[in-house]
């Protein structure tokens, strides 16, 4: 498939979606969303792919939000249209079934942030600056940003960054478990591609289950999230992958898995 504002391109196991507007510093346009949702459905598809990495182009910038240009335009009709759309990918990113990994290389503004918020696991390069500076235009976050950053951050945190505007660095972000990692630029792929390697060591329908685990425990109270648990994890035991798991280890032998 030809993409005109990301690349995509397999490394490994890993499908990596780089978004490709430098001359705008990877704003979200809505031909980038719509062609981030094609690049997911590639991923999703291709038994190859064990985790999608998404970055930005450049040293400069992971995305420095949504396009302002398109914001300028919006009405309060149009408004719902385009929070539900980038919620819709979103919502997509944060259900999807195989690890996400966001690799910040530098500004995460905005929808930036809120792209980061969405992925599984989120990596930073030490340049990487975070922010919801909506409010800086007299809009408030509409990709999820108020809904994610509590939940991740607590809410005083989330509080404080979407009414001040204000930006945070990399080590702030850390500090703030907004981030798993902080590391050099020229490491920030190779962190990400190696923890896809390990992931693609593991069993795929077992990852699967536990990002659905994980998932019902943001959306759902403990009690609940336990009842999920105990289903995916009878799932798991069902699974072929889950015999030849545990028989490889009593045969001290490596497993090879049929991700069934
Ligand atoms: N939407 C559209 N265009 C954007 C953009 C955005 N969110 N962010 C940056 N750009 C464009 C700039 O307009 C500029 O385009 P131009 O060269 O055609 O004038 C280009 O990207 C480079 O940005 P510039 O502002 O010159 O770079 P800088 O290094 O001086 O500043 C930022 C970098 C990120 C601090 C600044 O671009 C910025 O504040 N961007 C907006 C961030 C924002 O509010 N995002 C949230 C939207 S909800």
């Amino acid at each position: 498939m030809d993409f005109q504002t990301i690349s995509y391109q397999k490394s490994g196991h890993a499908g990596i979606i780089s978004i490709n507007r430098p001359d705008k510093l990877n704003a979200l346009n809505s031909t980038v969303l719509a062609e981030m949702d094609g690049a997911i459905t590639l991923a999703e598809s291709d038994p190859e792919v064990a985790a999608v990495i998404i970055t930005g182009s450049g040293e400069k910038s992971f995305v420095a939000g949504a396009d302002i240009s398109e914001l300028d335009k919006l009405s309060v009709t149009t408004g719902k249209e385009f929070a539900e759309k980038g919620q819709a990918l979103f919502g997509r990113i944060e259900r999807f079934g195989k690890p996400i990994i966001a690799a910040i290389n530098g500004y995460a503004l905005g929808g930036g942030s809120e792209l980061a918020w969405a992925c599984h696991i989120r990596i930073a390069s030490t340049n990487a600056k975070f922010g919801q500076p909506e409010v800086s235009l007299g809009i408030i976050p509409g990709y999820g940003g108020s809904q994610r950053l509590v939940r991740l951050a607590g809410r005083g945190i989330a509080t404080e960054l979407i009414v001040t505007g204000n930006q945070i660095d990399a080590e702030t972000a850390l500090r703030l478990r907004l981030v798993n990692a902080v590391v050099d630029q020229a490491q920030l792929l190779p962190t990400a591609m190696k923890m896809v390697d390990t992931i693609a060591t593991r069993a795929p329908a077992a990852v699967n289950l536990a990002l659905q685990a994980i998932e019902a425990a943001v959306q759902t109270g403990q009690s609940e999230g336990m009842k999920i648990e105990a289903q995916l994890f009878a799932l798991s035991c069902g699974t072929e992958d889950k015999k030849e798991g545990t028989s490889a280890f009593l045969g001290k032998r490596k497993p090879i898995w049929k991700g069934r």
